[in-house]
């Protein structure tokens, strides 16, 4: 049998995404071989794709994808946690920039957690980072509690839908900036949608708050973005910056602009914060744990991953040309073909 992975074989356009065959990787001590079911595909994908400037990319060629779920496949010395045919679900952050957009892929036994039965693969691979990223930054950053008034900037995305359905959960009342095209969805998971291209969000919370929000979750980025967030935050408040989807507009001059506000903004002494988030890879125990967690309240029900696209591996460059365009809600997915 053949592996075959899709590999970035110099920066662009999505068609630079290329399928090559090669043989299949043997697990190393400590390693499982996982035959991949679903393979998430990020936002950051598609900056690392890309350039080589943006931070962290990867030098040529290389293979992207942080989150899979799949079949343990074979085993390597010394794995005793994990058994051959059982599902797992995990993050490739251990081996740099990726690696899931692939048929066959190694990773330690200490990245994987079992997946529970009946449940479906595209949804769970939403979990292990979108989910980890709602969540650490709802509970960890933010310590959230019931009652308390959220924003969450890109409401439909991969990340705003996780927040929303996790901020039910936590009793929050909450607000979502999103096209109109994705405010249907954005109040079926319980939040006021705001247009963010035609309102000024600012305004919009003050009218619809009076005082403003506890906390406000923005992945988009921006210095001018920032300052606005910040501004809606009332006494207490919380602004939990985590990402630069802004840098698809804007370009990659965004990130310094944003780090530089997002300290500034830490420094003022009016009784809100702005914290950062830590590093999802950083805490194995912690990972584990909220990613079994999180796998069991799909297994029962209790959240429903949007999945907004299912592409089989070898169009991934498809399923880019689609995070490029737009006009999607929550996360595409690439599955393994039958
Ligand atoms: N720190 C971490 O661990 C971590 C992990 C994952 C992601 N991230 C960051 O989070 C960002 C979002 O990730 P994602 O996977 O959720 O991306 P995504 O699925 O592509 O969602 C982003 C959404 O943001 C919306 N949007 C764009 N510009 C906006 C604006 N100015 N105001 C409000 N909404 C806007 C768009 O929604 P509409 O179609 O409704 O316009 C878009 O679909 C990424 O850029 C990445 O930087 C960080």
């Amino acid at each position: 049998m053949r592996n075959h992975r899709v590999v970035v074989t110099r920066h662009g356009g999505p068609d630079v995404l290329q399928l090559v065959e090669e043989d299949l990787p043997e697990p190393q001590a400590g390693e499982v071989r996982v035959k991949v079911l679903a393979a998430g595909i990020s936002a950051y994908d598609l900056m690392f794709r890309g350039s080589g400037s943006f931070p962290g990319s990867p030098r040529v060629p290389f293979t992207l994808g942080e989150d899979v779920v799949g079949v343990v496949d074979k085993l390597g010395e010394e794995v005793s946690t994990l058994e051959e045919g059982q599902t797992v679900a995990g993050a490739t952050f251990c081996l740099g920039v990726g690696g899931g957009y692939t048929e066959f892929i190694c990773l330690p036994a200490s990245e994987l957690v079992p997946v529970p039965p009946g449940v479906d693969p595209a949804e769970a691979v939403c979990l292990v980072v979108n989910y980890l990223t709602a969540h650490m930054a709802m509970h960890r950053t933010a310590k959230v509690q019931s009652g308390e008034r959220v924003l969450v900037h890109g409401a439909a995305g991969g990340v705003g839908t996780a927040l929303l359905e996790l901020g039910k959960l936590a009793g929050l009342e909450m607000y979502g900036t999103a096209s109109k095209y994705n405010h249907k969805l954005v109040s079926a998971l319980g939040a006021t949608p705001i247009d963010y291209r035609t309102e000024d969000f600012v305004e919009r919370i003050r009218d619809l708050t009076g005082d403003g929000v506890d906390v406000v979750f923005d992945p988009i980025g921006g210095a001018r973005q920032l300052w606005r967030s910040y501004r809606v935050l009332r006494k207490g408040g919380r602004l939990v910056w985590f990402g630069v989807a802004a840098t698809k507009n804007e370009g990659l001059r965004v990130i310094p602009l944003t780090v530089l506000m997002r300290t500034l903004l830490a420094l003022i002494p009016d009784g809100k914060r702005a914290p950062l988030t830590a590093d999802l890879g950083k805490d194995n125990a912690w990972y584990r744990e909220t990613l079994a967690k999180s796998l069991d309240w799909l297994a029962e029900g209790k959240i429903k991953p949007v999945v907004a696209g299912r592409f089989p591996l070898a169009e991934a460059a498809r399923a880019h040309e689609l995070l490029e365009r737009g006009g999607y809600a929550g996360k595409v997915v690439l599955v393994a073909s039958a």
